[in-house]
């Protein structure tokens, strides 16, 4: 293969902080495991290369293309992954269904994936081009474009400035208001430059399209919902463990630890958050923003 196929090539996701996840799991053999945001695997990979034949993993995404590679790539493993197109806070149904009253773990990696970042149809990232989508379910809900269009000009401030930390959050959201029509990631890139200083376009960018799609996929409210129940699914001595790349979300991890910490339920693993290595956040930029807690249950 030639150097320009090579990079044409669509980039799989690096997991993050992989074996810092492995060893706040504390994997039991036998145990049964949850990832709720399994993308495309690399997380569930290491956890099942240390289950044994009566372990069991469940994993969950919201995007039926992650679910898809997931399936091709455990295809031939000895223990099943037993995959759902379902969001994570709605494991607890998975696991009746299942008839598993307790897990001995459950990661989440929140966030997006590389694939999704990178694919020109879904509208995640602005260096793509094609419809502003940014759902990571497909099959329901609105997209980014409809999103907008219902929204006031006040809420849209209100997401970018919220979601993004964009301090221009006022006039982005006027000018995308302004556009006679905003259906395209090139739309939205236009809005952003026409106001914002160039000298800082491409952080301002990530920022708002980072907003937008927390708020397409109320990712927060799905946060909220798996932190109100995920304590009592797990078995005493189980372990969970978060990776953010967000403060709001980081925020709302280490509130609910220290929480049911003070309620005596959990122990908390990790004083403050675990952040990658700084060898691994060279080698993968994606890395860099990433925090992880962990915490027991202990009651
Ligand atoms: C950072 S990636 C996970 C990568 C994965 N840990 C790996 O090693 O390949 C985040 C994944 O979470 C999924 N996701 C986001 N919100 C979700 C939710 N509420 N429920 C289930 N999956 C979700 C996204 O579709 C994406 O595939």
């Amino acid at each position: 293969m030639n150097a320009k196929a090579l990079q044409e090539q669509p980039q799989l996701h690096i997991p993050v902080m992989a074996s810092e996840v492995l060893t706040y799991l504390n994997l039991q053999p036998n145990g049964a495991y949850l990832d709720g945001t399994i993308g495309a695997g690399g997380h569930a990979t290491q956890i099942l290369n240390q289950l044994s034949a009566n372990g069991k993993l469940i994993g969950i995404d919201r995007d039926a293309e992650a679910l898809e590679i997931c399936s091709k790539h455990f295809s031939a493993s000895a223990q099943p992954v037993l995959l759902y197109h379902s969001s994570y806070d709605q494991f607890p149904g998975i696991l009746k269904k299942l008839g598993i009253s307790e897990l001995n773990g459950m990661v989440l990696d929140l966030g997006i994936s590389t694939m999704q970042l990178d694919s020109d149809s879904r509208g995640f990232g602005f260096k793509t081009n094609g419809k502003l989508d940014m759902r990571f379910n497909e099959e329901t809900g609105e997209t980014a474009a409809e999103l907008i269009s219902r929204l006031s000009e006040r809420e849209l401030a209100d997401f970018i400035y919220q979601y993004g930390e964009e301090r221009h959050s006022r006039k982005i959201a006027r000018t995308i208001k302004s556009l006679k029509q905003l259906t395209t990631v090139a739309d939205l890139k236009e809005a952003v430059r026409r106001s914002t200083p160039p000298h800082q376009r491409n952080k301002s960018l990530a920022r708002v399209f980072q907003a937008i799609r927390i708020a397409v996929n109320s990712e927060l409210d799905k946060l909220a919902i798996f932190l109100d129940h995920f304590n009592d699914y797990l078995c005493i001595g189980g372990r969970v463990v978060i990776m953010s790349y967000h403060s709001l979300e980081d925020r709302m991890v280490k509130h609910c630890f220290r929480s049911l910490k003070q309620s005596g339920k959990l122990k908390v693993l990790t004083k403050k958050p675990i952040v990658p290595s700084e060898f691994e956040q060279f080698q993968n930029k994606r890395a860099r923003s990433a925090k992880l807690r962990a915490a027991e249950r202990i009651a």
